[in-house]
């Protein structure tokens, strides 16, 4: 008999709570939150617009503070009711590749300058993050690319480029918010079935969220946002949202 393939975990959340405001206008969009995702899983994670799936993903991007509860990346436990570490900038820079809807490329960098930035930032030298950034932008087909500028690119390039720059910096987790919202179906598969690989080939968790049914079937696995709370489903099971 083969031994099950263990599954670790890279994304660990325990009763997360997410207040806005105070008093009157209190507002809790996140009421107890639990759940975790394993290195090589792409997560699609769903709910209705307003319902707290960016403030959930910037949580464990560590970029907005929960209330309360305990957040896990990696081996590590990074909040506690608190931050556990000053450094929480450090945290996001190193451990998580974030991809945006928008895409956000600098418009006046080149598609190359936009992926060497962060590893740049992050004390590589310019030739090591030029050699990673050309083997990033050649395995997503655009490396004729790395000179032009974002504006010379099809949308489906530039998002290529986006998940390209969230590569550079080697993540453990990549965190990507409606990131085929601006693309049509066949690109929208394209990118998602891009995610998956990059999950299995680099062993790296990915939550994207995710407003497109279509893309429901390609994903491991369903995290859905109800009652302010985070229920994990098959992708069987979301067959009719
Ligand atoms: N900085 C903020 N201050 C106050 N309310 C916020 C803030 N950010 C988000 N919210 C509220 O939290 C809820 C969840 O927002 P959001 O996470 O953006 O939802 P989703 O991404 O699922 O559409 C919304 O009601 C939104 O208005
Ligand atoms: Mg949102």
């Amino acid at each position: 008999m083969t031994k099950p393939i263990p599954t670790e975990q890279s994304i660990r959340v325990e009763h997360l709570v997410k207040e806005f405001g105070q008093g009157e206008n209190l507002l809790r969009v996140i009421d107890g939150a639990s759940f975790s995702v394993a290195k090589g899983e792409l997560v699609a994670l769903i709910a209705p617009s307003g319902a707290g799936k960016t403030t959930l993903l910037m949580m464990i991007g560590c970029v907005e503070e929960p209330t309360s509860g305990k957040i896990y990346l990696g081996s590590e436990k990074v909040y506690d009711n608190k931050w556990l570490t000053s450094e929480t900038r450090k945290i996001r820079r190193e451990k998580i590749g974030f991809i945006f809807q928008a895409h956000y490329l600098i418009p006046f960098l080149t598609v190359l300058e936009n992926v060497t930035l962060l590893p740049q930032t992050n004390g590589i030298s310019k030739a090591q993050a030029d050699e990673k950034a050309m083997e990033l932008l050649e395995y997503f087909d655009i490396g004729e690319k790395a000179n032009a500028m974002p504006s010379e690119l099809s949308g489906g390039q530039n998002q290529r480029v986006a998940i390209a720059r969230a590569l550079a910096n080697s993540p453990e987790i990549i965190l990507a918010d409606e990131p085929t919202a601006a693309l049509d179906l066949s690109r929208s598969v394209d990118v998602v079935k891009m995610l998956k690989k990059i999950a299995v080939d680099q062993n790296v968790a990915v939550i994207m969220v995710t407003h497109d049914d279509a893309m429901l079937p390609l994903c491991d696995r369903i995290l859905k946002i109800e009652n302010k709370k985070v229920i994990s489903l098959t992708t069987k099971e979301v067959s009719h949202v």
